[in-house]
This record gives C-alpha cells, sequence and structure tokens, in this order.
C-alpha cells in the first residue's frame, strides 16, 4: 500500500521489536481465544507480507491498484489544480510514496510532502527516492501511526493542508472505525484542508472474488504468511501447510473476508498456550470493505467531512473522492 495499510502495518514497528511482540502477541492470543478466531489485518505486514502486498497490487486479478492510478493520473489538474500555494501534503500510511509522485509532479509551489508512517525504513526509502525526482520539495517524514491524532510540525501550522489516502485502506477499518479515522484525519489537517482518498467500490461478486484469490496463488501466500510470523515472532508451532486460504464475500457487511480454514483437527502452540482447530474451522484475518459512492459519501458525512467530488472509471470499478472538513 502504498498500502501498506497499512496501514497499520506493524512491520514498520519492527525496529522496536519488543513492542511489536508484545502487540503482536497481546493480538493474537485474544483472537485465537475468541469463539471465532480471528488476527487483525495488520500483522500480515511483516517484511515478507509488505512485499507480497506489492506483488499482489500487479496481479491481473487486483484491479484496485491500476485503477487508482489511472484515476490520479487522468484527474490530477483537477484534483490539486485549485490548491493554493503554499500548500503541504500529508500522506497517512505513506508506504514507498508511489502514488505520492503522480500529484508532486501536478502540486504547484508546495510547501512540504509529509509523509507519515510507522516504518523508518519506508519513510527513509521514499524521502531518498523523493529526493532525487524532486529535489526542489521539503520532504519532512513524521513517524507515527496515522490510526492516532499525531502533531504536525510548527512550521506547517498556518500552510493549507491537502490530505492523502489512496489504496482503499479505509477498507479495511469497520465503517465506524473508518467513521472514526476520517475524523482523526480532520482534526490532524484543520478546518481549511482538502483530502484525496481512494475507495474500492462494490461489484459483481466473481471479479472481487478473483481480487482476493487470485491464479498465482500470490493472495494465498500473504493470508499464510501470518502463520510462519506467529511461529517466528510468537514461539508459534502453526503447521503452514495444515491451512488453506479461502476468499469470500459478505454480501450482508458489504466486505471481502480472507479466513485462514484448518485443513484437519488439529492444535498449535503459542507462547506456551494451546489452541484447537477442528477441521473447516476458521480463522479470519481480513475484512475489505466495499462501498457504493452514495455508501462513501455517507460515511463522509458521518465523519464530518463534505464531499467535493468523485471520480470513477468507466467500470465503476474505484473511486476517488475530493473532501473537505465541514467545520462550523
Ligand atoms: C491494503 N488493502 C487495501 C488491501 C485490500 O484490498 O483490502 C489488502 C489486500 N488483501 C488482500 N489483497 C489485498
Amino acid at each position: 500500500m502504498t498500502q501498506t495499510i497499512d496501514t497499520q502495518n506493524d512491520h514498520h514497528f519492527q525496529s522496536n521489536k519488543i513492542n511489536v511482540n508484545q502487540d503482536f502477541a497481546g493480538a493474537v492470543l485474544k483472537g485465537l481465544s475468541s469463539k471465532k478466531k480471528s488476527i487483525p489485518s495488520r500483522y500480515l505486514y511483516d517484511a515478507k507480507g509488505s512485499v507480497l502486498f506489492e506483488e499482489i497490487t500487479e496481479l491481473e486479478e487486483y484491479y484496485p491498484t491500476r485503477t487508482e492510478i489511472k484515476l490520479l493520473e487522468e484527474n490530477t489538474r483537477d484534483m490539486v489544480g485549485q490548491f493554493p500555494e503554499g500548500a503541504v501534503l500529508v500522506e497517512f500510511g505513506s508506504g514507498s510514496s508511489r502514488k505520492t509522485e503522480i500529484l508532486l509532479r501536478t502540486l504547484p509551489h508546495l510547501k512540504a510532502y509529509i509523509p507519515v508512517d510507522v516504518s523508518p525504513t519506508a519513510l527513509d526509502d521514499a524521502k531518498a527516492r523523493l529526493t532525487k525526482k524532486f529535489p526542489d520539495l521539503r520532504i519532512a517524514p513524521i513517524v507515527a501511526n496515522f490510526m492516532e491524532p499525531f502533531a504536525l510540525p510548527d512550521w506547517c501550522a498556518d500552510a493549507p493542508k491537502i490530505g492523502f489516502f489512496p489504496g482503499s485502506t479505509i477498507g479495511n477499518f469497520k465503517p465506524s472505525e473508518a467513521i472514526g479515522l476520517l475524523e482523526y484525519f480532520a482534526q490532524d489537517l484543520g478546518c481549511s484542508s482538502r483530502l484525496i482518498l481512494g475507495v474500492d467500490l462494490k461489484k459483481d461478486e466473481d471479479r472481487l472474488v478473483a481480487a482476493y484469490d487470485d491464479r498465482e496463488g500470490v493472495t494465498a501466500e500473504f493470508n499464510l504468511n501470518v502463520l510462519t510470523r506467529v511461529n517466528r515472532e510468537l514461539d508459534g508451532t502453526f503447521d503452514v501447510s495444515g491451512f488453506r486460504h479461502v476468499a469470500r464475500y459478505n454480501e450482508n457487511e458489504g466486505r471481502m473476508e480472507m479466513h485462514l480454514e484448518s485443513r484437519k483437527d488439529q492444535s498449535v502452540e503459542i507462547l506456551g498456550r494451546r489452541f484447537d482447530f477442528k477441521k473447516g474451522e476458521s480463522l479470519h484475518t481480513e475484512n475489505s470493505y466495499k462501498y457504493s459512492v452514495q455508501e462513501f459519501h455517507d460515511i463522509g458525512d458521518r465523519a464530518g467531512w463534505e464531499n467535493l467530488a468523485t471520480w470513477t472509471d468507466e467500470e465503476s470499478l474505484f473511486s476517488v473522492h475530493l473532501m473537505t472538513p465541514a467545520c462550523n
């Protein structure tokens, strides 16, 4: 993502392993102790998971990335054309900052670009690459978890802000969490800001399922990798071959779900605790909510954002929104 959902990508915490392990351990032990077993999707993104996710974004079946890039490329002028001089671009969960380049090429007289991510390495790499391409641009990374409010530097207090949240990362949050996140973004960016945000739209179920269960098995590997991560970081004993990747659309909830289904009755130890799986039992690893354009406008509304413009592709696969806080 740039998604690395990142978001939410706790591989970014690897510089601080003790914390990671505590967070990860707590989440895994809690998730596996529930009646319906689960692991939060942010733990899919260790170093290997992040590489696999980048591979997913290039797959034929995974339409969101290329569709969003095309929408950004074709409409950048309309998106950023009216931004005032001296604006600051703030990207939430910036990861590799690949999509940002599209905006940076068009943004006039930008005061600075502030990528926000939990991974210092991702931020360093992105800064090094972008500095070569945009030598005059001030790049001021912030190591922070965008899921919580964080302080922007004082020097940009008076500058108009443009938020950027591509990749439909918003879809990896429950609608109630998405509203909370957008409320934080309004706090971070201030009343006169704009936000450019990508959303994966509701569509034909077969198309959705194919995007999360590709022929090459990259998404399956991405999903199963979380078990390898548990084995490595939490002294786990998962037999990875004893689970299979399942992707299904949950019509009631309007979301794609990824699960790891146990191929047999089996037990696993994690940090000395035992967990039993029945044959066919599911370990839920990801939700990816899909919206209609109207449903997403309603989410924005409830979070206090006014939708200024919406761009969608011809097949209505994906939408990009330009929003502003509805202050006052
Ligand atoms: C990062 N996020 C928006 C992706 C998605 O589509 O929900 C993660 C992903 N999971 C499987 N494929 C891609």
